[in-house]
């Protein structure tokens, strides 16, 4: 009995709905339809957008910047302090040029023991490039208090390790590259790159805090 009053009244609004059926199921697939390419875009773009984030991430490299300590005198010598440097500049992995061009400066303790003059120079995207670098000093070895402080490096590590700062002011860029000084094969070591802000990021003089 509830079966026959449930299918009859069903059948009721079939029939009621069967007469606008027609435009409103044309209507509702257009729609549908609309809606299904605009998300089946939207979703190509987002998979296009990462799959180049994918690809630029895994072909570009950022600039890797090292420092080579070929020779050095005056530490511990009574010969003017100098430091023949290489800058070696890996552009390989990048996509746009790489420049330096200013001053290096070789500290030990936050101290500057010699200046040189840094080339400009613009490495090409996926190219590389060494750069020759001498820094030195009028003075002849080191103070008093720094000589023991490398003194006690060496004993604790076996090596002293400078800092050397390249400048490119005008390219707004920082290097620091911590070297050991030792009589070994001479071998690069890396530099963090920072961007500078002012001149005054550059090299904290003595005394200068
Ligand atoms: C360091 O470089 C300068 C300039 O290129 C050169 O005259 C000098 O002989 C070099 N010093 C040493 C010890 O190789």
């Amino acid at each position: 009995m509830d079966e026959q009053l449930l299918s009859g009244r069903s059948d009721d609004e079939l029939s009621s709905h069967r007469e606008k059926e027609p435009i409103l199921s044309t209507a509702f697939v257009v729609a549908a339809w609309i809606v299904i390419a605009v998300l089946a875009c939207l979703a190509l773009l987002v998979v296009s957008v990462l799959a180049w984030g994918l690809f630029m991430l895994l072909t570009t490299r950022l600039p890797v910047f090292s420092v080579t300590v070929d020779v050095f005198s005056g530490l511990e010598d009574r010969v003017p302090r100098a430091f023949n440097l290489t800058l070696g500049i890996d552009n390989v992995g990048g996509e746009y040029d790489v420049c330096v061009g200013g001053e290096a400066v070789v500290l030990y303790g936050d101290v500057p023991l010699a200046v040189g003059r840094v080339e400009e120079l613009c490495v090409p995207r996926k190219g590389a490039a060494d750069l020759a670098v001498v820094a030195a000093s009028g003075g002849v070895g080191v103070p008093k208090a720094l000589a023991e402080l490398m003194a006690g490096e060496k004993r604790a590590d076996g090596a002293v390790h400078a800092e050397v700062r390249v400048i490119s002011a005008k390219h707004r860029r920082l290097l620091s590259c911590t070297a050991a000084l030792d009589k070994g094969p001479a071998r690069p070591y890396p530099c963090k790159k920072s961007i500078m802000d002012d001149e005054s990021d550059g090299v904290r003089r003595d005394g200068s805090g």
